[in-house]
């Protein structure tokens, strides 16, 4: 099986944009995270994380079926290829199945939202609660490439409290804190 590091590698190919790796690196540590709370094996589910918007610089109008052409070529396994697919059902077809499908498609735009959240905190992520998210989340002028209904449904697809959720991406994202650079101390420079 392909390993975080050659997952990186295709990364480093096809992400120029910093901001999209960013997001892939704080979607990669959120479902990270639930796998270890849903009994996934958190390398397998980091990986459908860090890869599901590989193609999306390249190929928008394609997204996902370049990225999932290579990680198939690459023997990555079905269930983050799957994950990959059902993360954009609308276009691919690919419903929500699984617990790393679901918990994909209920992080990944909420991970954008929790990140802009922290960028207009002087502490960052530190002491960040799903409360402030929350409010931002209803504030629809603020993050608005953050779709408001996709982030509904990934909550019912979860099956948590919405709150809950929230906290579980923040707690997520906190272990990529410094990557991300949303510590306070990284916004304070
Ligand atoms: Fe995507
Ligand atoms: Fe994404």
């Amino acid at each position: 099986m392909p390993t975080r590091s050659d997952a990186l590698a295709l990364v480093q190919e096809w992400v120029d944009n910093e901001g999209l790796r960013k997001h892939l690196f704080a979607v990669e540590a959120a479902v990270r995270y639930y796998a270890r709370k849903l009994g996934g094996d958190p390398e397998i589910w980091g990986l459908a994380g860090l890869l599901h918007d590989l193609d999306w610089e390249k190929h928008p109008d394609r997204h996902p079926l370049a990225a999932v052409d290579v990680l198939r070529q690459q023997g990555y396994p079905e269930e983050v290829v799957h994950a990959v697919l059902a993360h954009r059902p609308e276009f691919t077809g690919v419903e929500p199945a699984t617990d790393l499908d679901r918990a994909l498609y209920a992080c990944d735009e909420l991970c954008g939202l929790v990140y802009a959240t922290c960028l207009m905190r002087p502490t960052g992520i530190d002491d960040l609660t799903p409360k402030s998210v929350v409010k931002k989340l209803k504030d629809r002028a603020f993050a608005a490439g953050v779709d408001r209904q996709q982030v509904a449904r990934g909550v019912e697809l979860i099956g948590l409290d919405q709150n809950e959720h929230i906290q579980n991406v923040i707690e997520g994202m906190r272990e990529a804190a410094e990557v991300l650079g949303i510590r306070g101390v990284d916004l304070a420079r």
